[in-house]
């Protein structure tokens, strides 16, 4: 044989491979999505997520000093309150779970790792929306646009460096954006969901915060079919001031991260959500797949798409499997 090109030259040993590896995942860049519910005093699992939990506020503080330890980039705050109401009125109170939980968090990390904090109604609304709804039953962007800068304002008091703007409302990164700098707050970063679908694969994130929603999102978040909306979608989210655009579902989406990538210079994210979780889950706990090779393989083939930021509810085992490598 007169082969010249032999790609497998450089597939010999881990070494090789190694030294000619274009994509490697770090764990500063990932961040943890973390559930605190008020009231409990013990965690309660989650469906279909193995190791995830609501967190009562002690267990929270024991997770956050494991993130501390294993260096991860980030937490994600989700918080679940026991009073729910149709305005979403709890994500307001300065002392509600939400703005307690940043709190306490940032309290116990002060620059050692990002804060964000999740900037939507839906786990404060009685009705599960992401916003408030008109006389119509109709969710209410203009009048949600307000809610959501009163608490940006307070999350940024409350110490968030993030706030991620997980809504979509038409407009949320420009209204959020124009409050935080009137109040003083410039430094706060937005991660703004720019390109998020409405998808099947938020099931197990629904039973996580308890949700309320009857019927569905397709009035504000995105069809599944379209990729050209969500490039209108990030364009938009750029121009309105945001630091880090974020694509979602993650393991979907690919096509819509590397789209992305091609046309934006700010960082890009990506979030494996809780279904996309769970099948790995259980495809694993059947023996089907070897569970720590498909979620580095996952974490990696996000990256090669072009994410630098991935959220992911394995986080903390992933730098485990990093520091052990
Ligand atoms: C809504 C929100 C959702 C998720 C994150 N933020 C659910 C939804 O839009 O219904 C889903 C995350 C996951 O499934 O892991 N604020």
């Amino acid at each position: 044989m007169e082969l010249t090109q032999r790609p497998r030259r450089l597939r010999v040993n881990q070494a090789m491979r190694n030294l000619v590896s274009e994509n490697v995942v770090q764990k500063e860049s990932l961040i943890l999505p973390l559930f605190v519910r008020e009231g409990l005093t013990n965690p309660v699992s989650i469906k279909g997520m193995p190791g995830v939990v609501q967190h009562s506020s002690e267990s929270l503080k024991h997770e956050i000093d494991r993130a501390l330890a294993l260096g991860i980039g980030g937490v994600m705050v989700f918080a679940i309150p026991e009073i729910r109401d149709e305005m979403g009125s709890e994500a307001l109170n300065p002392d509600g779970i939400l703005n307690k939980a940043v709190r306490d968090i940032r309290a116990q990390v002060g620059e050692s790792l990002i804060v964000v904090a999740d900037l939507c109604l839906d786990e404060f609304t009685s009705h599960g929306h992401c916003g408030v709804l008109d006389q119509f039953g109709r969710v209410d962007n203009d009048r949600t646009l307000e809610i959501y800068g009163e608490m940006a304002v307070l999350l940024a008091s409350n110490g968030a460096h993030m706030l991620g703007t997980s809504g979509m409302m038409d407009g949320q990164v420009g209204a959020v954006r124009k409050v935080l700098d009137k109040a003083s707050f410039q430094d706060i970063s937005i991660l703004a969901y720019a390109a998020k679908y409405a998808s099947a694969f938020y099931g197990p994130f629904r039973d996580a915060v308890e949700s309320q929603l009857q019927g569905d999102r397709k009035s504000y978040q995105q069809d599944p079919s379209n990729i050209k909306e969500s490039l209108r979608e990030i364009q938009l989210d750029v121009e309105e001031g945001a630091d880090i655009i974020m694509v979602k579902p993650g393991m979907m989406y690919l096509d819509v991260l590397h789209a992305a990538s091609q046309v934006v210079n700010v960082p890009l994210a990506s979030y494996i959500v809780s279904g996309e979780m769970a099948m790995v889950e259980a495809a694993a706990a059947q023996g089907l797949v070897d569970r720590e090779r498909a979620i580095l393989e996952i974490l990696t083939c996000l990256r090669r798409a072009g994410a630098q930021v991935i959220c992911t509810y394995w986080a903390l085992e992933v730098a485990q499997l990093l520091d052990r490598k």
